[in-house]
């Protein structure tokens, strides 16, 4: 699986996106260790609060059907109705779910658009001196 595949996922799992409210579709497209690809999308609300970015939307699909080694994730996300043109960064709740399953200094972050994979980062990047699980072991 090469990125820009993944990316070209992410996009397509963005077309399901439910977002009446922020009118901003998302997709993710989440690939295992063993090479298996899960997809997500965000899904609204009108609670606000419960709604499930499409980055966790992915993990939580995968991780429910046993997956627990994940080597990257590649997001997409705009304006519903148009092509996503910038890069969208996953939110701080979603890195911190990443930082659950994934190692930071190996698991890739790619932002997807329109174009391509034009951004990639290492989840240490995004989320440096994050709260771990390991902290809880100490
Ligand atoms: N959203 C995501 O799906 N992923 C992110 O990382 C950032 C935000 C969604 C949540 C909400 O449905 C919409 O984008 C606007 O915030």
């Amino acid at each position: 699986m090469d990125r820009e595949r993944l990316g070209r996922l992410a996009l397509e799992a963005r077309k399901n996106a439910y977002a009446p409210y922020s009118h901003f579709a998302v997709g993710a497209a989440l690939l295992t260790k063993n090479g298996k690809v899960y997809t997500g999308c965000n899904i609204e609300n009108a609670a606000f609060s419960p709604t499930s970015c499409g980055e966790r939307t992915a993990f939580f699909k995968a991780v429910s059907e046993g997956e627990r080694e994940f080597l990257a994730i590649a997001v997409a996300g705009g304006r519903t109705g148009e092509n996503p043109e910038n890069p969208c960064p996953p939110c701080g709740v979603c890195r911190q779910v990443m930082a659950e399953f994934c190692d930071p200094e190996t698991f890739e972050i790619l932002l997807a658009t329109e174009n391509g994979v034009e951004e990639a980062y290492l989840l240490k990047e995004l989320l440096p001196r994050g709260f771990r699980k390991s902290r809880l072991e100490e």
